[in-house]
């Protein structure tokens, strides 16, 4: 069976750049990318491709390449559905903020809209890839939903979890450490619709980095994959604060423990606490999971990797104020990045916003600057978190478009995201135009830390 027509069913971080990529690399399927959210999809056809609402190196060339000859964004989620052989889940799976498992389950609300639409609105049959991160056995699910519309409709469902990283999104798309692909391969009709979409993505990936699993492994696979990651972040911020009180260097640390070629060196670097969309929902999805299974140890182990996160986002604001004599009532504090990585416009769970809250509290007036986050967007993080009012945040955080501002009359500069521009800021005149003495703490560890001294600031870096 080879695949002409795929729908996306979401816009989003994931859906836009990865069907972007199968476009391009595929010239003979047609890709129709449908969101309900309508201002996103005119943003992602603005003429202007600069304005595509995702931030991501490479992305607009690709979407200038292949929209209108055979990408496109729509808003008519029914008729994309009807017209295509394939259809990509895409949509967000945020935790639960109500009800049962609140706080802690994936909420399938808009997973569960799709497949009652897919099941409304098909007429033949359908080959539904879950490219969303899901709860293991969410298939079963979907399945049931979709199999008991007795207009007959076959379906076959595959689990497609998406592993792109967002500031590096295309980079991974392009060139996949593996493509995994869970299916019912022990039928006919599951191996079929398994090859279809391994058909697809060797257009441009070796075929010994597809891989094939059942469909509960490839759901579990991918809680699994973030879960490790996220654990490798917490392990070394861990290591950071043992650090700090001993003398060791934190990066020193990681190398030497990162050249065992049996750890590996990736993803060993101390920072702020990790944010993104994943790495928390994830993890707390799968202590639910866990915990719902009754296996409260293996749910205590996880959750533990969150614990971790939490506490170093709020001991690098604590440090800040213990440095600056415990207090930074009405003291200026400028903060350098607000998304939660380099490279992408991305604010959700970012460290920032915790670091900016904890300094709130304590009163402290906060201008922030970040290359590629809106105003707007920074003020809702804020006003998200319910601290205080919407007014009181506008009212003691400013926006700046320019570092220098940014840094003009502050007390202290925090760097929080890794914006490879800060490394290259005259970090002299930012001296010069700050109230002495001049604070500067690291929380990424960017800043090579003798110069800065040597300038004058007093300096702190995480894991050191
Ligand atoms: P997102 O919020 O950026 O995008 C989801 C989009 O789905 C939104 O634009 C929303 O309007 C749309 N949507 C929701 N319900 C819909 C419906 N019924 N019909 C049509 N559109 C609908 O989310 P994202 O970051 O792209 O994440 C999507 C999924 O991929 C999540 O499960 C996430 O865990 C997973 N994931 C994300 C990343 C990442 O880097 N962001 C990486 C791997 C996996
Ligand atoms: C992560 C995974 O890396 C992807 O494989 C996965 O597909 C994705 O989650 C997902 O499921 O959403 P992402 O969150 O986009 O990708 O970005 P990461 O590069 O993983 O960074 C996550 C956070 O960890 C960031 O705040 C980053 O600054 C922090 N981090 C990462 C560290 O503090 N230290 C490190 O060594 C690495």
């Amino acid at each position: 069976m080879t695949i002409k027509n795929i729908c996306c069913i979401g816009a989003g971080y994931v859906g836009g750049p990865t069907m972007a990529v199968i476009a391009q690399k595929c010239p003979n399927i047609k890709v129709t990318v449908v969101d309900i959210n309508e201002s996103r999809i005119n943003q992602w056809n603005d003429p202007n491709v600069e304005k595509i609402p995702i931030y991501e190196p490479g992305l607009s060339d690709i979407v200038k390449e292949a929209r209108g000859r055979n990408l496109f964004f729509s808003t008519d989620v029914d008729k994309a559905i009807d017209d295509a052989d394939m259809i990509f889940i895409s949509v967000n799976t945020p935790t639960k903020t109500y009800g049962i498992g609140k706080g802690m389950a994936a909420d399938l609300k808009f997973i569960e809209l799709c497949a009652r639409q897919i099941a409304r609105v098909a007429k033949d049959d359908k080959i539904v890839v879950e490219k969303s991160t899901l709860p293991v056995r969410t298939a079963e699910a979907l399945k049931n939903i979709l199999d008991n519309t007795g207009n007959g409709v076959n379906y076959q469902i595959l689990s497609n979890p998406e592993f792109l990283a967002e500031g590096t999104a295309v980079d991974d798309l392009m060139n996949p450490d593996r493509v995994l692909i869970g299916g019912d391969i022990d039928s006919p009709e599951g191996k079929e619709a398994v090859e279809a979409l391994t058909d697809v993505y060797a257009q441009w990936v070796p075929r010994e980095r597809l891989l094939t699993t059942n469909v509960w492994s490839s759901e579990l696979s991918k809680l699994t994959a973030n879960a490790f990651l996220a654990q490798r972040v917490s392990s070394i911020n861990a290591m950071s604060e043992l650090c700090e009180k001993t003398g060791a260097d934190v990066n020193e640390v990681a190398k030497a423990v990162g050249m065992d070629s049996r750890i590996g060196p990736k993803f060993l670097k101390a920072s702020v606490g990790f944010g993104g969309s994943c790495f928390q929902k994830d993890i707390l999805n799968l202590v639910y999971i866990a915990k719902s299974f009754g296996l409260n140890e293996v749910a205590d182990y996880w959750e533990q990797v969150i614990l971790m996160n939490d506490h170093q986002k709020k001991r690098f604001a604590a440090n800040m104020v213990k440095a600056m004599y415990n207090t930074v009532s009405g003291k200026k504090i400028a903060l350098l990045g607000w998304a939660f990585k380099k490279d992408t416009n991305d604010t959700r769970e970012s460290a920032a916003i915790y670091v900016a809250d904890y300094l709130l509290n304590e009163q402290a007036e906060i201008v922030v600057y970040d290359p590629k986050v809106t105003e707007e967007q920074i003020y809702s993080d804020l006003d998200y978190l319910g601290s205080r009012s919407g007014d009181a945040n506008r009212q003691a955080v400013t926006v700046v478009n320019d570092p220098l501002e940014a840094c003009d009359g502050a007390h202290a500069v925090a760097i929080l995201t890794e914006w490879d521009e800060f490394t290259t800021l005259d970090w002299q005149k930012i001296y010069d135009q700050m109230l002495k003495p001049a604070f500067l703490f690291d929380g990424r560890r960017l800043l090579e830390p003798e110069t800065k001294k040597k300038i004058g600031f007093e300096f702190y870096a995480i894991g050191n």
